[in-house]
């Protein structure tokens, strides 16, 4: 089973992705640290409770950071994941839960501690948290077991700049961070998460099928995120992109994925401000290597987008639900 701690902004497919990882049997969800990102770091607090405690589940969540390490804090927008990150849910059940008093930088640390090389740390937003994380324990690579990131973008054009995806560009100091620290690495990003469209219907037949507050929450959520998707992609359908679930269908299903590695840097400034910048293998750079003491991160460059979809689909459909 993989020990799980899941960084996250939820955030709608951050839910999805979160309700993936608890229905999947290889999956162990044993902590959820939170960031700023598609709400406030607040907000994406009260949304991972609020979502774990529905479906019946009393994981430890810790707060984390709720501005960037050095870029001037921007406003979340509303219009992709709603004011509230969860499609402006019209009401919510009484859930309860309370935050741990340790911070998610802390808690990250004191974990892989705990459990030194066992915890494979899922980090599905801007990735202060981790940043912070290896500043208190500079040794937490060989702590954790591995790091798996949906962010970035290489071949595939950005969603916030022609270059920059949303999560390394809500934070490009600690991005780059996290892709110089020397850890085991991979990142789905762009890419891969481009090619897998989720149809609202699909939510719907969930929905129906578990007749469970929690699906029903995620149904609500899925809407209003794939209004904002159908109104830039018409073409798609109803829909939406599923982003962070498939950090968690590489880790349970890497064989549907193809990956290069390389090194990765990130632009933290100017006009390609949270470009994620890879040194393909197979290309040699004369000029002693471009940043050759790095290490490399392994990229998921193409993904079979159906079985990804069917993988999803059976997960979620199955019997976990509280
Ligand atoms: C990423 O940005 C956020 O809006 C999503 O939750 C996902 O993590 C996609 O670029
Ligand atoms: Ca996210």
């Amino acid at each position: 089973k993989h020990k799980v701690i899941f960084d996250t902004d939820p955030g709608v497919d951050d839910a999805m992705a979160l309700y993936f990882a608890l229905a999947h049997t290889d999956i162990d969800v044993i902590g959820i640290t939170t960031t700023f990102g598609n709400v406030t770091v607040e907000q994406a607090t009260t949304n991972a409770l609020y979502l774990t405690r529905i479906a019946g589940r009393a994981i430890p969540v810790a707060q984390g950071v709720n501005v960037p390490f050095a870029k001037a804090p921007g406003t979340p927008p509303d219009f992709i994941h709603g004011a509230d990150g969860l499609g402006n849910l019209p009401s919510r059940i009484e859930a309860g839960g309370q935050a741990e008093p340790l911070s998610a930088a802390e808690f990250i640390v004191k974990m892989a501690r705990q459990h030194p090389g066992e915890i494979t740390l899922v980090a599905v937003g801007p990735l202060g948290n981790l940043g912070l994380a290896l500043k208190l324990e500079p040794q937490l690579p060989k702590l954790l077991k591995q790091v798996v990131l949906m962010a970035g973008a290489v071949d595939e054009p950005g969603n916030v700049s022609p270059v920059a995806e949303a999560n390394v560009w809500n934070d490009p100091d600690a991005a780059d961070l996290v892709f110089t620290a020397g850890w085991d690495l991979t990142m789905v990003g762009l890419d891969v998460t481009h090619r897998v469209v989720l149809l609202s219907k699909f939510f719907e037949r969930l929905a129906q099928h578990h007749k469970h507050v929690a699906m029903d929450t995620l149904h609500h959520a899925v809407m209003f995120y794939s209004d904002f998707y159908s109104s830039i992609r018409p073409d798609m359908g109803h829909g939406c992109y599923g982003h962070d679930v498939l950090a968690f269908v590489w880790l349970v299903a890497p064989e549907l994925f193809k990956t290069q590695s390389g090194r990765v840097r990130v632009a933290t400034e100017g006009i390609a401000n949270g470009q994620t910048m890879m040194a393909k293998l197979a290309i040699p750079y004369p000029q002693a290597g471009w940043e050759a003491d790095k290490p490399e991160t392994r990229v998921c460059m193409e993904v079979d987008a159906a079985a990804c979809e069917k993988l999803i689909a059976e997960v979620l459909a199955s019997d976990w639900l509280l």
